[in-house]
């Protein structure tokens, strides 16, 4: 009996919006998903032209053998602390991050460190000369011999040379430049970004290699390009910082094999990224502190802490709806905040415009903030400057309660290690502090009780 014809039905022709991946069985003017005109585009049935699987009969686990050196470290210690150790053999990373952060710079100091451990390194280009790459890399380093360099955008002519040199680390700078001629989708269109992710992908699995490729952000901070690039590849890794600033944080947003609360510490200078033990010294100002409105906090970067300075400024309001700008601070949390201190306190900011920053461009989500940021609103608001080498911690609850933060006596040691001498702590964190700290220790269970500690008053002039 003929099959139904509908169900025989395969060459489908689907669009995708270019702006935000969305898409449909028929062209239409507008995404619906995200407003775009013109946005959407062809989509060509590549997937037909790609071997679907690679390794085609199920094998059982017994029989895998592991190979001798799973992971490559890269040697640069605050990149492999990131990694759980070094590169997954097979495993594709994409590393995002705004232009002009240090990417080209990052990926060209882990291909020197790699071929400085005999490695051979595959350096490809499709957005810069070799003579600049030339440049960049003898300025961070030697031009080694186990360095190749590939100026090229073609994915198919790349994916040729990487199973002909094989190499150990293959570098993509960058996949938004990249272009596949198998599709007619233009080059830095969804299309053509997964196509091409997806084939360099493979060639780095069917080559033992380990791929790096490079992503562009997109004004909001997001990876430009199809969602699905998110999904597709192994570890996801953010550089970011502060470009008037010379610190950055590397971040992993994603990784199969390990863990993403860990964050590298680098510095940009003259001769490429140097890293950091800390970087608590760029968010703190202690010549500010004398000013009412600023408290000091230490918040938890996955197994370090980092100092953080917060600034409030509270002013009488002339409108009917007061402001409230805040940057770098969770806004969710910072008006839950003013809400609590209005409630516990006895101040008034309904009628206040109220500013909260972080100093250094640093967005922290962290509940110990919470702590601070009360301090700090009180601080502008009765115009009363905190004691100088005073640092703050501690988790607010919606009843004024402070609530105990982990890692306390890792908070602590920075504070101390920057010359700190007191801190104000949530009372249940005073026993797991067993060993004697430098610091003179100021326990608090109530929000309440910082009004008479620091003796704020209500819009003291
Ligand atoms: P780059 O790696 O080209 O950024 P991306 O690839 O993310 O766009 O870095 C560009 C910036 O870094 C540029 O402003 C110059 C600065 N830089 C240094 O300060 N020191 C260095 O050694 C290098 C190579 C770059
Ligand atoms: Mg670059």
């Amino acid at each position: 009996m003929a099959a139904p014809k509908k169900l025989a039905k395969k060459d489908v022709t689907t669009f995708s919006c270019v702006s935000c991946g969305a898409s449909y069985t028929k062209w239409q003017g507008k995404c619906d998903s995200c407003g775009e005109w013109n946005s959407l585009e062809s989509q060509d049935l590549i997937t037909q032209k790609i071997p679907n699987t690679l390794y085609e009969k199920p094998v059982s686990l017994a029989e895998i053998t592991l190979k001798e050196t799973p992971r490559l470290a890269s040697a640069i210690d605050e990149l492999d602390r990131i990694l759980g150790g070094g590169f997954v053999i097979e495993s594709t990373m994409l590393l995002g991050g705004s232009p002009g952060i240090g990417k080209s710079t990052l990926t060209m100091q882990i291909a020197q460190s790699m071929a400085k451990q005999k490695r051979k390194v595959l350096y490809i280009s499709g957005e810069e000369s070799q003579q600049q790459i030339v440049l960049r890399a003898q300025r961070l380093g030697e031009k080694s011999k186990h360095i190749s360099l590939l100026i090229a955008n073609d994915i198919d002519v790349i994916c040729q040379h990487i199973s002909e040199l094989k190499p150990d680390l293959v570098i993509l700078d960058s996949i938004q430049v990249m272009q596949s001629n198998q599709l007619s989708a233009m080059s830095g269109s969804v299309t053509q970004v997964r196509c091409c992710a997806d084939i360099f992908i493979r060639c780095i699995k069917n080559n033992n290699g380990i791929g790096i490729m490079i992503g562009h952000i997109t004004r909001d901070g997001n990876l430009a390009g199809p969602k699905v690039l998110e999904h597709m590849v192994d570890s996801i890794f953010y550089l970011e910082g502060d470009h008037r600033l010379g610190y950055r944080l590397l971040r992993a947003h994603k990784n199969r094999y390990f863990a993403t609360d860990e964050v590298g510490l680098f510095e940009m200078k003259k001769d490429g990224l140097k890293e950091l033990k800390s970087i608590s010294n760029y968010f703190i100002d202690t010549s500010t502190l004398k000013y009412p409105g600023t408290a000091i906090a230490a918040v938890e970067q996955g197994s370090r802490s980092i100092l953080v300075e917060v600034q409030a400024l509270v002013v009488g309001s002339g409108l009917a709806a007061p402001k409230r700008h805040l940057v770098g601070v969770d806004v969710h949390r910072a008006n839950l905040m003013i809400a609590t201190l209005e409630k516990n306190c006895g101040m008034s900011l309904a009628n206040k415009d109220i500013f909260i920053s972080l100093i250094g461009g640093l967005k922290i989500q962290e509940a110990a903030l919470d702590l601070a940021i009360c301090v700090a609103l009180l601080s502008s608001l009765s115009n009363t400057a905190l004691p100088m080498n005073m640092g703050i911690i501690g988790e607010v609850g919606l009843c004024g309660e402070l609530r105990s933060v982990s890692q306390i006596k890792q908070r602590l040691i920075e504070f101390e290690r920057l010359g700190f001498t007191q801190c104000l702590i949530p009372k249940g964190n005073e026993k797991q502090i067993l060993t004697e700290s430098n610091l003179s220790l100021h326990s608090i269970s109530h929000l309440s009780q910082i009004v008479e500690k620091f003796d704020f008053k209500n819009e003291k002039k």
